[in-house]
């Protein structure tokens, strides 16, 4: 198992190339199971999550393909139930039901466990699938669906804490094959649910209104073989821009979408330091005099809920008291405890993160229990004294594609450790 050293104290500056995005890249992986025909897909991240994914998608049937950023999927023939040992490594295994029930009309997958970040329900996702005629039963772990034919109809998918990305995510895919028109009222309307809609577009799906809160899919008999460039990571770029504010003289993020990073970018705005867009870059320039924030997570466009360890983290040495209200994953704040052992100064309230800023944080062995958290880690070890030490890399790994060396190119002095 790796971990990171961070020294801190180093500025940065300079241009970082910001990934495909993950979140964008696992379901349009799992959306080519809905055809027989070759789909190619480009810029997927190097992450472990997309290995994870692609797995999955070699033991139901699919033949893989993968030449650096670029993966061909073809599955002509396939299963319809997912391996335990890997569906378990991942949560995100969930959004091969879709498009299984959806071209075999039966999906078998592990029912996904608890999580670090707190409760992560399937009701929603079950919801979905039974509104389009699909029966569902839990069983040894599993979550079996079966359906005779599918059939579009109307549907809300809110919960109690908003919209579902992967709910979504899966009841679109499925929707796509069903008879009829489906239409999903409190829909998420994520980018990353965009980009899945547009690729599902150019295999001969008919969806509409991704983006908003209500999508119309018009059932089509079959898909074809389509190829798509993955959208730019918006929660990397964002985590980077946080970098550059705490750490940077300049820093640019090159290959973005500014737009999927409006929030963000008004709340470091707002913080102090100047932000700057063009077409596709984002530039950031440090301030010796940041303001504390108010800032609460809230469902795209508003503030994600991926990028509230790493502002956390920012406000953490920010003279103020700053406040933050996750209300997506109300306990997502694993990263807490592990940032006042660097000497932060915060304190929960119930879903409410109470910061009061320090002048220096020193660096301390740390245990990374989330990806987001893992990476907010690394961004206090930036800016700490001495050396930081983020054990549990692997959480890293499932979602920035080399931060070590993107941050090194940067300036930041960061060794990986094979332990
Ligand atoms: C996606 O997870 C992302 N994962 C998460 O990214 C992200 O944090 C989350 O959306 C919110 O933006 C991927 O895209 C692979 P949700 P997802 O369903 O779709 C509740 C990261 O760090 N809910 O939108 O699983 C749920 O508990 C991560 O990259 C139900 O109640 O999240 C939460 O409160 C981790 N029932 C809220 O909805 C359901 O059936 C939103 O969750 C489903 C969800």
């Amino acid at each position: 198992m790796d971990k990171i050293l961070v020294h801190g104290g180093h500025k940065l500056s300079g241009n970082v190339r910001i990934s495909g995005s993950k979140n964008s890249a696992l379901p349009i992986l799992a959306a080519t199971l809905l055809t027989k025909e070759p789909c190619v897909i480009s810029n997927v991240p190097d992450l472990s999550d997309i290995h994870f994914m692609l797995q999955i998608l070699s033991h139901l049937g699919a033949s893989v393909e993968r030449a650096s950023g670029t993966v061909r999927v073809e599955a002509v023939k396939i299963k319809s139930e997912a391996p335990y040992d890997i569906v378990r490594k991942m949560r995100a295994s969930v959004c091969v039901l879709g498009p299984l029930l959806g071209r075999k009309k039966k999906a078998i997958v592990s029912l996904p466990g608890g999580c670090v970040i707190g409760d992560r329900p399937i009701d929603l996702h079950i919801r979905g699938f039974e509104a389009l005629g699909a029966t569902s039963v839990i069983e040894h772990g599993n979550v079996k669906l079966s359906a005779r034919t599918l059939r579009g109809s109307e549907m809300n998918l809110r919960g109690k804490n908003g919209p579902t990305v992967l709910g979504t995510d899966n009841v679109m895919m499925a929707a796509t094959l069903a008879k009829g028109v489906t239409v999903i009222e409190g829909a998420a309307a994520e980018p990353e649910v965009v980009d899945l809609a547009n690729f599902l577009n150019k295999m001969g799906a008919k969806i509409e209104g991704a983006g908003t809160r209500r999508i119309t899919i018009e059932g089509v008999k079959e898909l074809h073989g389509a190829e798509h460039s993955v959208i730019p990571d918006r929660i990397e770029a964002g985590t980077y821009l946080v970098a550059g504010a705490m750490m940077g003289t300049e820093v640019k993020l090159q290959r973005v979408k500014p737009e999927h990073l409006a929030s963000v970018i008004t709340h470091v705005r707002e913080s102090g330091y100047e932000v700057e867009t063009a077409a596709s870059s984002v530039t950031v320039r440090g301030n010796g005099n940041p303001k504390p924030l108010r800032l609460t997570t809230e469902p795209y466009p508003g503030f994600p809920t991926d990028m509230q360890a790493q502002m956390c983290a920012l406000l953490c040495r920010t003279i103020g008291i700053s406040v933050i209200s996750e209300t997506i994953f109300p306990q997502r704040y694993m990263h807490v405890s592990e940032l006042k052992r660097m000497g932060a100064d915060i304190s929960l309230d119930g879903h409410t993160a109470i910061i009061k800023g320090v002048k220096k944080l020193s660096g301390a062995p740390v245990m990374a229990s989330d990806l987001r958290a893992s990476a907010a880690l690394v961004l206090a070890g930036l800016q700490a004294d001495g050396v930081t030490e983020v054990n549990r890399v692997y959480h890293i790994d499932r979602g920035y594609e080399s931060i070590d060396e993107k941050l090194n190119a940067l300036g930041a002095r960061i060794e990986r450790v094979k332990v």
